[in-house]
């Protein structure tokens, strides 16, 4: 029996360090933030025989309506419901006719992952609003592995970003105090504990809006793929050192960033166990000068927002997410004053229903 209502909220996600590895079956550190997306789902009988999915877009302002059968695919916050609602659709699960609503605090094009946001919190809502079993009665958990693959797919396939799944594990898997050592070659999670005590994480906003879709993401992942095709291993996370170092350029930088990333997570994971804070701001700020030098996706005003952290104090600093543009991450010791138009983040829990 299918419900009347259904909530979800996703959160956003910083990652701490370990930047372009995800789809590069390699290593990262992201937790979910207290930001997110909520989803509203209420169930809308048939209209002339015909499911149909309505959606209002709370922070735009605008409207959607589309057959909840196979939907015709779109552009901006369209493409991420449609796609939803049709890779949900494929993967089997029972979805009924829905007025969708959704909103939140994440900024779109922050670097802060509106994206996994919104597409986890309407998956959650719409499978909830869908499953078939009595209100309240215990039901299977939801596989949120697959869930986050399934997210992917909407990424990838209908709105034309070929990220890898460190946006929506970090969604769906984000914990109190905790970040999450993401394995993206076994996908296995290993919680690690984020005790922050008097230092602070903040993310100060480059005002630089970023897209996937149109930056230079796609041409860096196909770089990658390149490089592995001349260096015959199946991922970068087999490339070794030497042989990278004997790429063309500007592949071999390219590599260069992925491998010494990789290795600055597990000394991150070291550092956290320890509670050795300051050794971390260091590791930020040398994942920060690997992306801007090696993966060279950092712009000016990327840049700009780095030196006004570390000028303010900051122990490091560095670009979140995909770069060219969007949010920057800083970590400040117990006693540096924040710099103005700084907004502090703290590892919270991952997406969840909401009682409606
Ligand atoms: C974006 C993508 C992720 C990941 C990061 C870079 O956030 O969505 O999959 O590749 O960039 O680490």
């Amino acid at each position: 029996m299918p419900r009347e209502r259904s909530a979800a909220f996703a959160p956003g996600r910083v990652n701490l360090i370990g930047e372009h590895t995800d789809y590069n079956q390699g290593l990262a550190l992201p937790f979910a933030i207290a930001e997110g997306i909520t989803a509203r789902a209420r169930a809308l009988p048939p209209q002339a025989g015909e499911a149909r999915i309505e959606v209002y877009a709370s922070d735009h302002g605008e409207r959607d309506e589309f057959p909840l059968c196979d939907p015709p695919g779109a552009t901006g916050w369209r493409a991420f419901v449609r796609g939803a609602v049709a890779e949900l659709s494929r993967a089997g699960y029972p979805l009924v006719g829905a007025c969708l609503e959704f909103g939140g605090d994440v900024p779109a094009g922050g670097g802060l992952s509106s994206s996994a946001a919104l597409e986890v919190a309407l998956c959650l809502a719409l499978v909830e609003l869908g499953a078939d079993t009595p209100p309240g009665a215990p039901r299977e958990a939801l596989d949120r592995t697959e869930l986050a693959r399934l997210c992917a797919r909407v990424e990838n396939e209908w709105v034309g970003a070929r990220t890898g799944m460190l946006d929506q594990l970090a969604s769906l898997y984000g914990a109190t105090d905790t970040a999450l050592c993401i394995d993206f070659r076994t996908l296995a999670i290993e919680p690690v504990p984020l005790r922050l005590g008097d230092w602070k994480l903040v993310v100060l906003d480059s005002g630089e809006r970023h897209s996937l879709v149109s930056s230079g993401y796609n041409e860096r992942r196909a770089e990658c793929a390149r490089a592995c095709e001349l260096l015959g291993v199946p991922s970068l996370r087999d490339a070794d050192l030497r042989a990278a170092e004997g790429l063309p350029e500007p592949l071999d930088r390219r590599a260069l960033h992925v491998i010494g990333e990789n290795r600055r997570v597990l000394e991150a994971v070291a550092a956290l166990r320890a509670e050795d804070l300051r050794a971390v701001g260091e590791l930020l700020s040398a994942s920060h000068a690997s992306l801007r030098d090696r993966y060279e996706v950092s712009t000016d005003a990327v840049e700009a927002a780095v030196a006004r952290l570390l000028a303010a104090g900051a122990a490091g600093a560095r670009l979140v997410g995909g770069g060219f543009g969007g949010s920057v991450l800083g970590l400040f010791a117990p006693g540096t004053p924040l710099p103005a138009g700084v907004r502090e983040v703290r590892p919270g829990p991952g997406a969840h229903l909401l009682e409606e």
